[in-house]
């Protein structure tokens, strides 16, 4: 039996296998009726300690359409949590009833904690401002698909650098592959992380940092657009100051390349104008379906059934 596989961060895969995955999800995609009972008789648990639309359907959506099941909360005020259980506790006895535990908390470190006292496999859905490495893998096959590489290529990340834990997994991640350059656009109160930055240095990646998006954006083949992290702010007034800092409109999109891309991990709120959604650059709702598939090749490899043949 291998031992117990978990996502946590971006680093806990290799690149041979992120190249596993976004190859697996591209086959789902194309013959899903291959894969519609892989996982029959596995049952995923969703705990989910903070609001989520997209990732937690995405994860339901992935594990039924491979067949299994999926039992969880996406409220915790109704989990033993509100009657003062440990994360521990609670891994080791939602281990006992699942297959694979996939988990969203406000607080860093939380996803960690539950897969040390976890049985089974567990995946981080985000923990507070830190990492959310499964919207990194929608991102890198969406740049797949798009760019046809993921390497060679400048990123432009633009909106909450601090607290935007999307950011922080995808920058990271793409830190492993070659010849990459990155601007970082946001205000100076919402700036890239040390942990982040450090990563980048220590691969002799460069940055740049700036708060002028008209500047930046016909340098980049990529612009990853961010949500300013409300839920995450201490000061209300801090957040309406800066909430509206960068809104993409169609005249910015003007100044780009164009074969330049938008993503967005969505939910968006005014950062992108609506008009912009008909930009055939404009791929973050493709990004959104493309999660689902990922997804479903992520559980099928944390549980083993990868490399299972139809017969
Ligand atoms: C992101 C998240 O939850 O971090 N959303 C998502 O998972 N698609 C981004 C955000 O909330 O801004």
């Amino acid at each position: 039996m291998n031992p117990k596989r978990c996502l946590i961060e971006p680093g806990d895969l290799t690149t041979g296998e992120i190249f596993h995955l976004i190859g697996l999800a591209n086959d789902i995609l194309h013959r899903p009726e291959a894969y519609s009972d892989r996982c029959k008789g596995k049952l995923l648990a969703s705990l989910f300690y903070e609001p989520s639309t997209r990732t937690k359907f995405s994860f339901d959506a992935a594990m039924l359409r491979l067949g299994g099941q999926v039992i969880g909360f996406s409220d915790p005020n109704t989990s033993s949590a509100s009657k003062g259980e440990t994360l521990a506790d609670s891994a080791r006895v939602v281990s006992c009833y699942s297959d694979v535990i996939v988990v969203r908390h406000p607080k860093e470190g939380a996803a960690k904690l539950i897969a040390q006292n976890a049985d089974c496999p567990v995946i981080n859905a985000g923990d507070g401002g830190h990492q959310h490495p499964t919207q990194t893998l929608t991102d890198l096959m969406t740049i797949q698909k798009h760019k046809g590489r993921l390497d060679n290529l400048t990123v432009g990340v633009c909106g909450d650098l601090k607290f935007g834990r999307t950011i922080h997994s995808l920058v990271s991640c793409l830190a492993q592959f070659d010849n990459l350059r990155f601007r970082f656009i946001s205000p100076e109160e919402l700036q890239m992380p040390s942990f982040v930055k450090d990563v980048l240095d220590r691969r002799g990646i460069a940055y740049e940092e700036t708060n002028q998006l008209d500047q930046a954006i016909g340098s980049l083949d990529i612009l990853y657009m961010s949500r300013v992290q409300r839920e995450r702010f201490v000061s209300e007034e801090e957040y309406l100051r800066l909430k509206d800092y960068f809104i993409l409109t169609e005249e910015k999109m003007a100044l780009a390349k164009q074969d330049m891309i938008v993503m967005h991990p969505l939910p968006r709120v005014n950062e992108i104008q609506r008009d912009v959604d008909d930009d055939p650059r404009a791929v973050y709702f493709d990004q959104v379906r493309n999660g689902m598939y990922v997804r479903m090749a992520l559980i099928l490899f944390l549980l083993g059934l990868d490399k299972e043949a139809k017969a």
